[in-house]
C-alpha cells in the first residue's frame, strides 16, 4: 500500500494509473476505522483495479469545536488495518493540502438538508459537500463508496452528483452491527463500557420499532422509539424521524411513500450516536 499526504503526489500517481487504463474506486472516511469502513474497503477492492482510502477529519463539517478536537485520530492503526485490506493507495493529506485557501462555495441540497442533521448541525451537509466536492475532483474516482449509516449524508451525495454531473457511481453500503445490534461508529470508541452497554437501548428499539409497525400508526410508533430510548437516563433522544428513504422528507403515514426510513440521533451521556432503520424497503 503506497500512502500519499500531498494531493500533487497522489494526483501524479494516479495519473500515471489512469494511463494504464485502471479503474478506480474511492472510499472517503475520517479514519478511526471499524469494520464498518473495512466492508466499503473491501467491497472497493473487490469493484476496482486500484482502492484509495483517503483518512481526513474535515474540519469544514463540524460546528462544534470540542466535537472536531475530541474526534479520535489514529492513523497508524488505520493504515495498518487498510494494508491489511488491500487497499491500494491511502491518502492522508492535511488541511492545507485539501484546502489551500479557505473554501467558501455554498451548495444547494434543496429540501434534502432542511430536517433532521441538516437542523440539528448547521453547515455540516455544506462542509461535507466541500470536502467530498474536492476528494471527487483529486481522486476522480469511477465508483465512490459510503455508509448508509449517514442516510441523510447518503441522499446528499447522490443529488450533488446528479447536479455537478460528477461521472462517478456512488455505491451505498449496508451499516455494519456488533453482535447485540449495536451500529459500528467511530463515535463508539469515545463511550465508557457502562455507556457501550446500555447506547444498545437504540437499535435494539428500532428494531422493535419495525415490528410494531404491522398493527400501530407511524405516529405511535415513532412516540414509542423516543419514549422508550429516553427510559434511560443515559440517552437523550435530539430527534426521530420517519421519512420518505428518497426525499428525507417526514411522512405521516405508513402509506405516504413507498420507501420508509426511521433515521435517529441520540446522545449517549456526551457522545451523538446515529442511526437508521428501514420501515419499507
Ligand atoms: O462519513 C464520513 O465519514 C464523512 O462525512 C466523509 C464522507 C468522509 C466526509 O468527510
Amino acid at each position: 500500500m503506497k500512502i500519499y499526504k500531498t494531493t500533487k503526489g497522489l494526483e501524479n500517481a494516479l495519473r500515471v494509473l489512469r494511463a494504464e487504463s485502471k479503474t478506480i474506486g474511492l472510499v472517503p472516511t475520517m479514519g478511526a476505522l471499524h469494520a464498518g469502513h473495512l466492508s466499503l474497503v473491501e467491497r472497493c477492492v473487490a469493484e476496482n483495479d486500484v482502492c484509495v482510502v483517503s483518512v481526513f477529519v474535515n474540519p469544514t463539517q463540524f460546528n462544534n469545536q470540542t466535537d472536531l478536537e475530541k474526534y479520535p485520530r489514529t492513523l497508524e492503526a488505520d493504515a495498518a488495518l487498510l494494508a491489511g485490506a488491500k487497499c491500494s493507495i491511502l491518502f492522508a493529506p492535511s488541511v492545507k493540502q485539501i484546502y489551500p485557501k479557505p473554501d467558501t462555495r455554498v451548495f444547494d441540497f434543496g429540501q434534502l438538508d432542511k430536517v433532521m442533521e441538516g437542523v440539528h448541525r448547521p453547515g455540516h451537509f455544506n462542509g461535507v459537500g466541500q470536502v467530498v466536492s474536492r476528494l471527487f475532483d483529486i481522486v476522480k474516482p469511477g465508483k465512490a463508496y459510503f455508509g448508509e449509516k449517514d442516510y441523510q449524508q447518503l441522499a446528499i451525495i447522490r443529488k450533488m452528483v446528479k447536479d455537478y454531473k460528477y461521472p462517478i457511481e456512488i455505491v451505498g453500503c449496508p451499516i455494519v452491527r456488533e453482535k447485540d445490534g449495536m451500529a459500528l461508529s467511530s463515535r463508539n470508541m469515545r463511550l465508557s463500557k457502562d455507556e457501550r452497554k446500555r447506547a444498545v437501548r437504540i437499535s435494539q428499539t428500532l428494531f422493535k420499532s419495525v415490528e410494531m409497525a404491522a398493527t400501530k400508526s407511524l405516529e405511535e410508533v415513532k412516540q414509542w422509539v423516543i419514549d422508550e430510548i429516553n427510559k434511560d437516563s443515559i440517552l437523550n433522544v435530539e430527534y426521530y424521524d420517519i421519512v420518505n428513504s428518497e426525499t428525507m422528507q417526514s411522512v405521516k403515514s405508513w402509506k405516504d411513500a413507498d420507501k420508509i426510513t426511521g433515521c435517529i440521533t441520540v446522545y449517549c451521556g456526551e457522545v451523538r450516536l446515529i442511526d437508521n432503520i428501514q420501515y419499507k424497503k
